[in-house]
């Protein structure tokens, strides 16, 4: 049952045309109603900072933040990544519970910072990408531009699926080289509506019957450099992470969006075994295992109940189930757990690997936790990661002091912040990956744990976890203890004054690690 899943991302800077997409892959997927409220929600986000539309945000995003189709077989489960300004560890952690990723690029704009974060990530844990190098509708930048930044700046080897007869105003199609097939827009939006020739290679005559001769010059001769000039597919260097496919697109006017769906179905891994503390964990065994990538909280700020998601790793979930999470020792029934299925949220009944399980809780389920049947397994690989801002929490009530405590292990538990109590002194630092998650933590503080704090500027610049012998660290600790702090966990971190600082202390101090990740 486990082969017909794909459970994938879709990774971009934002204004690529993720939100475009993910509509125009439900449309192919026949979750037509959805599409609607995907776009709600990507005008939603553009409005930032204002706390109403966070709310209203994370409100929609409990249903849309894992979408389910089905086509042809096959079941596909596309996790969304809150990639925008409200970047956060959340948008990491999902990418740790997908089996591939599809990376969006502005034909005009190449790589962009977010995509290469995001990228990052995904090269941690080889996932497998594909690329769809999006508005070819537009005038972009050269198709050849394009690729050779993806294959320099992520370090990848290219794979060029298809190719864009001409762009923006002299775009006439998009000739796919497996098949030959050339789609081409019809009717006065220029959309793909179905026109479609094939050709038996780039030579056959009959590509001159439906492009201009200038169309057909210019797809034989950019394809057949392309196609000596790059990588051919190969399935396993793609499943490896080492290659990625490169298929050219518009979203808005539905080029390649099909294509890519028959991608991921071909070649896309299905559920691949997870790591864990009892070595990698295979789909196929037959104990029910899972890990929580993240917990939302209720749009309601009144309701302590949250929603717990758990990628399935093993055996068939059933409902009622009882699991024993990583964190707690005893089990839980899970009576009624969500499965999200496009249309609407549904109960779930049962639930294969490499599907999302949506896990109403008051608070007993923490990101990082692994949930099994057996209770001697545990999930790794979910990682923390340095904040690149960090602040210091000053209570404007000092009576305050354990609301502030319990709402910001709360709050780290979710995965909102990362907290660090610094060994000497007693304001406590957060730290963020994105600005907006201190809008959001100073929102939450005071609506949800009437809490009156506000932020001041810390003197440091990052954060390591420090790992390592217990000698060197006790050494290192009784040298620095004014910057030593301890993560929610008790786990000893570095508070750095800069970059500088981390690589100064690393030459100095051999025997221990400064990481910037932390696996749970
Ligand atoms: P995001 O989620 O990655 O942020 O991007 P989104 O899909 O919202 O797309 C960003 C903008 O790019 C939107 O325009 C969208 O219509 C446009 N777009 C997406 N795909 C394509 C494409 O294939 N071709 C062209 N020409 N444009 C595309 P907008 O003007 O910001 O929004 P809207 O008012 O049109 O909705």
């Amino acid at each position: 049952m486990t082969l017909n899943r794909r459970t994938f991302a879709i990774i971009s800077h934002p204004d690529a045309g993720k939100t475009t997409l993910t509509e125009k892959l439900l449309l192919q997927g026949g979750a037509i109603h959805l599409a609607g409220e995907v776009k709600a929600r990507g005008q939603a986000r553009r409005a930032r900072s204002d706390w109403m539309k966070i709310e209203q945000q994370r409100g929609i995003s409990v249903t849309s933040s894992v979408m389910t189709f089905q086509k042809d077989g096959i079941v596909f489960n596309l996790l969304d990544t809150p990639g925008h300004e409200d970047f956060s560890e959340d948008t990491y952690r999902t990418l740790t519970a997908v089996d591939s990723a599809i990376m969006v690029i502005d034909a005009a704009k190449g790589i962009e910072p977010q995509t290469r974060k995001l990228f990052e990530v995904c090269r941690l844990r080889s996932v497998p990408i594909i690329t769809f190098v999006n508005k070819v509708d537009r005038e972009g930048r050269a198709a050849f531009e394009t690729i050779d930044e993806v294959a320099d700046a992520l370090a990848l080897d290219v794979c060029p699926m298809n190719w864009p007869v001409g762009m923006g105003g002299e775009f006439e199609g998009l000739y796919d080289f497996n098949s030959g097939r050339l789609s081409q827009p019809s009717g006065d939006s220029k959309a793909f509506e179905g026109k479609t020739s094939d050709h038996e290679g780039l030579d056959a005559a009959t590509l001159e019957e439906v492009l201009t001769p200038a169309g057909v010059n210019r797809l034989r001769e950019e394809a057949e450099l392309a196609q000596a000039g790059y990588s051919d597919f190969d399935l396993t260097a793609f499943q490896n992470g080492d290659l990625t496919p490169v298929y050219f697109g518009s979203a808005l006017k539905e080029f390649g969006v099909i294509e890519l769906i028959n991608a991921i179905a071909a070649y896309a891994p299905p559920p691949r075994p997870q790591p864990s503390s009892k070595g990698n964990i295979d789909p196929s065994e037959k104990e029910v295992t899972g890990f929580i990538f993240k917990v939302q909280a209720n749009m309601d700020p009144q309701h302590r109940d949250r929603i717990a998601f758990m990628r399935l790793c093993s055996g068939t979930f059933k409902r009622g189930m009882k699991l024993t999470p990583s964190g707690l020792g005893k089990p839980v029934a899970i009576h009624s757990p969500i499965l999200f299925f496009a249309q609407d949220r549904e109960i779930a009944d049962s639930a294969e690997p490499g599907d999302i399980i949506g896990i109403p809780n008051h608070g007993t389920l923490r990101v990082g936790d692994t949930l099994s049947e057996r209770n001697d397994v545990r999930f790794t690989g979910l990682p923390n990661f340095a904040p690149e801002i960090l602040r210091r929490v000053v209570l404007r009530d000092p009576t305050k002091t354990k609301q502030l405590r319990k709402a910001l292990d709360d709050l780290s538990e979710e995965g909102v912040i990362q907290v660090f109590y610094p060994e000497i002194g007693s304001n406590w630092v957060i730290g963020v990956v994105g600005q907006l998650q201190l809008d959001v933590l100073i929102s939450r503080l005071e609506a949800e744990y009437k809490v009156d704090a506000f932020l001041e500027a810390a003197p440091y610049d990052t954060a390591r976890w420090l790992i390592g012998p217990d000698s060197a660290l006790a050494q290192f600790v009784s040298f620095n203890g004014g910057n030593m702090a301890k993560d929610r966990d008790g786990h000893p971190v570095f508070m750095a004054r800069s970059s500088w600082d981390v690589g100064y202390q690393q030459e100095k101090h051999p025997d221990l690690k400064f990481s910037a990740t932390k696996e749970r």
